[in-house]
């Protein structure tokens, strides 16, 4: 090869003589020129196909036009320069009508690979919007927080609003200053947490019940008092189908000056109504609680037989057992002792507490049997209740 060229693959070869000069290949008439040009031009139809982007372009094009050793200035070097005067007409014309030729074709080639690239760019970045999304996994309010907001909408439809406290209490607040002190057999069914709490000024408890949270806020703010508190409690009971040592209530409170015990069976049979729906009826039954006299405990009846007590299919009713109703929670007015505790003045105030126990009243609702699986977090369970 001439010229210290390296060669690629799509290089015309010396088969086209290019190397040698037209007296070397034996060419000597006008007419034998001709043909050894449609021989080089063919050579670039051939090649010309098989340029596909833009670098093997780049490699063509300076293979035939390249300055110091491209095809053309072979040709110009090797068979014009040196052609004998006969011949350097016909030559210089061919020469001519080739450089036209490729130059018209490499241009006209890269225009087609240019766009060619701007289109496969475009279809790479083109979005389908017909494709379907990807789907994200979002998640969604557990049970015992879509029962919380049921029942606080219901309150707030009737002028409660929301309070919440800590969940790490005193003794005081937990126990003396709702009337039980230390000595009360009630803190025996309070199987209570206490922490490691040497050191502290005083012991610290986590509470038992959403109750602190009426001395809390009776502390703060003078009457008319009507707050509910949502929240977690805790008590050291074995984990069964029906007992967890971390449960949830709503504390419902409401202190005035003229609340009657019409107001507060009113309001409860208002709530109950408006969660189980307008045909149960509630009772109360007198019951014991040291923050509350008299202390009632609601029941209402069985949403699930209608009251009847009787399944569907015969038999008894499997959710009250057949006794029609089903208990729900307990409830009271304000013991005036406890108005002692946050200088409230019995006389003149009176009010009503309830303590409704969320888990019991979502397996009611939603026909769970176990409270244990609201704990769980099993995705087969919470999926259940989007
Ligand atoms: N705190 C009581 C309990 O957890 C429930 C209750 C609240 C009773 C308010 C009366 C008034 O059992």
């Amino acid at each position: 090869m001439p010229f210290g060229v390296i060669y690629i693959a799509i290089m015309p070869t010396s088969d086209t003589g290019l190397d040698k000069t037209l007296a070397a290949l034996g060419v000597t008439e006008a007419a034998q020129v001709v043909p050894r040009f449609a021989q080089v031009r063919s050579q670039f139809d051939g090649q010309f196909q098989t340029v596909a982007d833009e670098s093997e372009w780049k490699i063509f094009r300076d293979t035939w036009l390249g300055r110091k050793s491209g095809v053309l200035t072979l040709i110009t070097d090797n068979w014009l320069k040196p052609a004998t005067p006969d011949l350097k007409r016909v030559v210089g014309q061919q020469l001519n009508e080739l450089r036209a030729h490729v130059e018209s074709q490499i241009e006209a080639r890269r225009l087609t690979v240019e766009s060619g690239a701007e289109e496969a760019a475009l279809a790479r970045d083109r979005v389908d919007l017909s494709l379907p999304g990807v789907l994200r996994l979002v998640g969604s309010h557990h049970l015992i927080r879509q029962v919380f907001q049921e029942i606080e909408d219901i309150f707030f439809s009737i002028g409660f609003s929301i309070v919440e406290g800590p969940e790490i209490e005193t003794p005081y607040y937990n126990f003396e200053a709702l009337n039980i002190p230390e000595f009360h057999p009630v803190r025996d069914d309070m199987d209570t947490f206490y922490l490691d709490s040497k050191g502290a000024a005083t012991p610290l408890l986590l509470r038992t019940h959403t109750s602190p949270m009426q001395i809390r806020t009776m502390e703060k703010q003078k009457p008319p008092v009507r707050v509910i508190v949502p929240g977690k409690v805790y008590r050291r009971d074995n984990p069964d189908a029906t007992h967890s040592f971390a449960f949830h209530q709503i504390e419902g409170l409401a202190v005035d000056t003229d609340i009657t015990f019409c107001d507060f069976t009113g309001t409860i049979e208002y709530f109950v109504k408006q969660f189980f729906g307008p045909s149960v009826k509630t009772r109360f039954r007198p019951s014991y609680f040291p923050f509350t006299e008299p202390s009632v405990e609601f029941d209402v009846s069985c949403p699930f037989c209608a009251g009847t007590g009787a399944a569907a299919t015969g038999g008894s009713c499997s959710k009250c057992k057949g006794a029609a109703w089903i208990e729900l929670f307990g409830a009271g007015m304000v013991d005036p002792a406890v108005y002692g505790f946050v200088g409230y003045d019995p006389k003149k105030v009176s009010g009503f507490a309830f303590g409704i126990g969320i888990d019991r009243l979502a397996m009611l609702k939603y026909g769970i049997d176990d409270i244990q699986v609201f704990f769980q977090n099993d995705v087969r369970f919470l999926r259940q209740f989007p």
